[in-house]
């Protein structure tokens, strides 16, 4: 399946006329923030919390998708997506807190970020000479390191998940007006647990633009396909041009078939960056580094021999400065929707048509300074095996598993406790170096 997002015609620009608020599970659905080919992203509050700190993002299976031909296909694919989405813990990947059912269709819930996509960032302001090419090299650095992440996660017996993202591309990162870049969008991402380590059919995922040789012939994916999407966009940082120019898909993908890779970097290119991204969009996947952990070490010690290092503060004031209209009207927008919410007094969800499948904190865990978020994430899994097909619950049920979530978005949670997995890790070593110090006395 080829995906070109529909969504590019409305990207973040929040439109009050779009829709009006509507009741959806635990949230009302303020309005339409994007529309993909399978998807649909909401800006949601809270029934409980109407206040613009707590609004969310819900993303819900499109109807004409879910009622389609290939209905069952895009269901599994969405609830693949929420499930995986729910274990995902990273600074630098979109936080996901609920997922579940309302009235039999599937969406999952999400911090909602204030920003814009990378793929913004660069129509927007490339032409202003406004992007500079250090603040891209982070903005990828910290995309590269979310995908190190995703691809290392583990599952809660420590099997190791085989996850690929497959769809690494600029309308997939995200770049906050304040705080760290995040990595969206795992809704073609693959686990190597899933078909095609079984043998099934490998289906063509994710865009065209950014897809490695190997993807295009229908060949096992792999960790390299989003080395090579990650090459792609740093080299069209350096460029400042579309890698592909104006090809169409299909000639694109003809020449990724044939391993016809084209070199866009000239002399005035900084050749140990230019090093780096050939070596990432090597046509030959054992051509290039073998883990995308090996891309993000080359990257930072670029950075980190720039004047700037790749400080994004300075893109973030032009950022503030040109988006200032943009950013004010979508809060105007959304502060008056929740104004007249407000004033029409909402109820409690409906639990008889609400199920939640799985929730966490919607505040992330915070981390000691010094050590890296966890590589996997237990609490999450609960998810696992959770997500089927199964007939709506009885009321009963539902009702129970309304309670937690609803608490949850209140901030008054019943949490479930999350040590984290880096303090367990830092303990077990003191015990160890501890016992090693008391044995060799
Ligand atoms: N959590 C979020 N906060 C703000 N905007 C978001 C969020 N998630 C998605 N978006 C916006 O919606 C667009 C589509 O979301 P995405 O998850 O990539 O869905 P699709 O499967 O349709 O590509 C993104 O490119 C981004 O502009
Ligand atoms: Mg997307």
């Amino acid at each position: 399946m080829t995906r070109e997002p529909s969504h590019t015609l409305f990207p973040n620009s929040l439109d009050a006329s779009r829709t009006r608020a509507k009741p959806f599970g635990n949230f009302h659905v303020l309005i339409k923030l994007a529309e993909g080919a399978m998807g649909v992203v909401w800006v949601a509050a809270p029934w409980d919390r109407l206040t613009s700190d707590a609004l969310v993002v819900v993303k819900t299976l499109r109807a004409d998708v879910a009622a389609g031909p290939e209905a069952e296909a895009f269901r599994d694919m969405f609830l693949a997506e929420a499930r995986l989405a729910m274990r995902l813990e990273h600074r630098h990947i979109v936080r996901t807190f609920e997922a579940g059912f309302v009235s039999g269709s599937g969406y999952f819930a999400m911090e909602y970020l204030r920003g814009q996509t990378l793929h913004r960032l660069r129509s927007k302001l490339r032409k202003h000479g406004s992007l500079p090419l250090d603040a891209e090299v982070r903005i990828l650095a910290d995309t590269v390191a979310g995908l190190h992440y995703a691809h290392t996660l583990r599952d809660a017996d420590g099997a190791p998940l085989g996850v690929v993202h497959r769809d690494v591309a600029a309308q997939n990162i995200f770049v906050p007006y304040t705080g760290e870049t995040k990595l969206l969008d795992f809704g073609v991402a693959r686990a190597s647990a899933t078909a095609e380590a079984h043998g099934g059919p490998i289906a063509l995922a994710g865009r065209v633009r950014y897809m490695a040789p190997e993807q295009a012939r229908r060949e096992r994916s792999d960790p390299r396909g989003d080395i090579f999407a990650a090459g792609l966009l740093l080299a069209e940082a350096i460029t400042g041009d579309r890698f592909w120019k104006d090809g169409s898909d299909e000639a694109i993908l003809e020449a990724l078939r044939e391993n016809r890779i084209p070199d866009p970097f000239h002399a005035d290119h900084d050749p140990a960056l230019v090093k780096i991204v050939r070596a990432a969009i090597q046509a030959d996947p054992d051509a290039r580094p073998q883990t995308i952990h090996a891309l993000r070490t080359d990257l930072e010690s670029w950075l980190n021999r720039r004047p700037t290092r790749g400080d994004l503060a300075p893109l973030r004031g032009t950022m503030a400065t040109f988006f200032a209209e943009e950013r004010g009207k979508a809060e105007r927008t959304l502060a008056t929707l929740l104004e007249e919410l407000a004033g029409t007094a909402p109820s409690a969800p409906a639990p008889s048509e609400h199920r939640i499948l799985a929730a966490k904190p919607r505040e992330a865990p915070v981390y000691p300074a010094s050590v890296p978020p966890a590589t996997s994430v237990r609490s999450a899994g609960e998810l696992d095996g959770t997500v089927d097909d199964a007939p709506a619950p009885a009321l009963e049920e539902s009702a129970k598993s309304a309670a937690p979530a609803a608490a949850t978005s209140s901030g008054t949670a019943r949490q479930k406790s999350t040590i984290p997995v880096p303090l367990i890790a830092a303990v077990l070593v003191v015990l160890a170096a501890l016992g090693w110090f008391l044995a060799h006395r």
